[in-house]
């Protein structure tokens, strides 16, 4: 079966083809991706400093044509051939959302295709459950070889860690998600990203802050691991913030620092982050025997976080899984992959944008 996902929910334009295996040899469903495409106005977001929604959705008008065609061009697939679409249609910006949504609708009707609609958090999780041949679900060579190995085994504790959102999910099987807990104030990747422009990295910082944290010492500055002891499966990293902006005004009224203090205070930033994602996470997956973690989403991207967590998981005896670094950002074949496996066509006429959509 192969499946066209559509992903434009925020500053990312998808498309990708993917080819879901109803009946492989070992049982179980499997996917895999046939092209994936993916255009970026991030560099337009940068010059600002965050995503305009209007600037990202003329983006988004620009760009989904061609990379509709050059996803069905790269996966060697005809419309014939296509036996079905997928769709984002929320969380996230209305203006983003709406091109993809629409988009994908007409093609439904004019293509006769069935249309699945695809929540993007659904989707991020989805991105562990299809293969690539470009696939490297970490630079730990043990934890690759251990991925790629193991099936995912149900239940499983989900982690979505985005610009956006910080949730902890319970997954009992397809199509039974269970919302465990998030973040009760910023994200974690709009904390890298918040004080990223404290300390004038530029937007997205996230990747950014990872790399000047390679020269840091994460032991320079204690900072605090916001709720890392309440007994719930809640996040906040708004007060990790406003920590950084008064060290950082604390060491110089006019934020001058020398390099060495901005890498110490990114090692440190890290770490602070790193360790409550891990440890709630962790406390989920006791609390609910699970047998896999299944990491996404950008923040996902990170060594650090990715290396610790699975470290940590293959310690409780419990699978760790985290897709390739080019499918923890936003990406069509996760959107894909989430319809193959929870197929649930819509007429195309029922289904709209809700970029308030969050997990029912
Ligand atoms: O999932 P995503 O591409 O978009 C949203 O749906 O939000 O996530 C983007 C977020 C940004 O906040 C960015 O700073 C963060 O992921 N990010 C990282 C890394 N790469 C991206 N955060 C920490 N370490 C990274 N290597
Ligand atoms: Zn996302």
């Amino acid at each position: 079966m192969k499946i066209l996902g559509i992903e434009t929910s925020c500053d990312e334009t998808g498309a990708s083809v993917i080819e879901g295996d109803l009946n492989p040899p070992a049982g179980g469903k499997t996917a895999k991706i046939l092209s994936n495409v993916v255009a970026s106005s991030l560099a337009l977001h940068s010059k600002t400093g965050g995503i305009i929604p209007e600037v990202a959705a003329r983006e988004q008008v620009k760009y989904i044509i061609p990379v509709i065609k050059q996803a069905m061009e790269d996966g060697k697939c005809k419309m014939e051939n296509l036996d079905a679409i997928a769709v984002t249609i929320g969380p996230g910006l209305i203006g983003s959302l709406l091109v993809g949504v629409e988009t994908a609708k007409t093609l439904s009707f004019v293509w006769q295709k069935p249309i699945i609609p695809v929540n993007h958090l659904i989707g991020h999780i989805y991105a562990n459950f299809v293969t690539s041949n470009k696939q490297q679900p970490t630079t730990n060579k043990k934890l690759e070889v251990s991925s790629q190995k193991l099936a995912i085994g149900f239940p499983a504790i989900a982690l979505i860690v985005s610009g956006g959102h910080t949730d902890l999910v319970l997954m009992e099987k397809h199509g039974s998600i269970r919302w465990l807990g998030g973040t009760r104030d910023d994200a974690a990747g709009e904390a890298f990203d918040k004080i990223g422009r404290l300390l004038n990295i530029p937007y997205p910082a996230g990747q950014q802050i990872e790399k000047l944290a390679e020269n840091g010492d994460p032991k320079s500055f204690n900072f605090p691991r916001p709720m890392i002891n309440s007994n719930d499966f809640d996040f906040s990293f708004s007060g990790l913030k406003t920590a950084v902006f008064r060290e950082v005004k604390s060491i110089s009224p006019t934020m001058n620092y020398e390099p060495f203090t901005i890498n110490n205070l990114c090692a440190s930033v890290q770490e602070a982050i790193v360790d409550v994602l891990i440890k709630k996470t962790l406390n989920a997956a006791q609390k609910y025997r699970v047998k896999s973690i299944l990491f996404s989403g950008g923040v996902a991207a990170n060594e650090l976080l990715r290396n610790s967590l699975g470290v940590r998981s293959q310690k409780l005896a419990v699978k760790f899984f985290a897709p390739a670094k080019n499918l923890c950002t936003d990406n069509a074949a996760m959107i894909a992959s989430a319809a193959f496996f929870n197929y649930n066509p819509v007429p195309w006429q029922k289904i709209t944008a809700n970029p308030e959509l969050y997990f029912q």
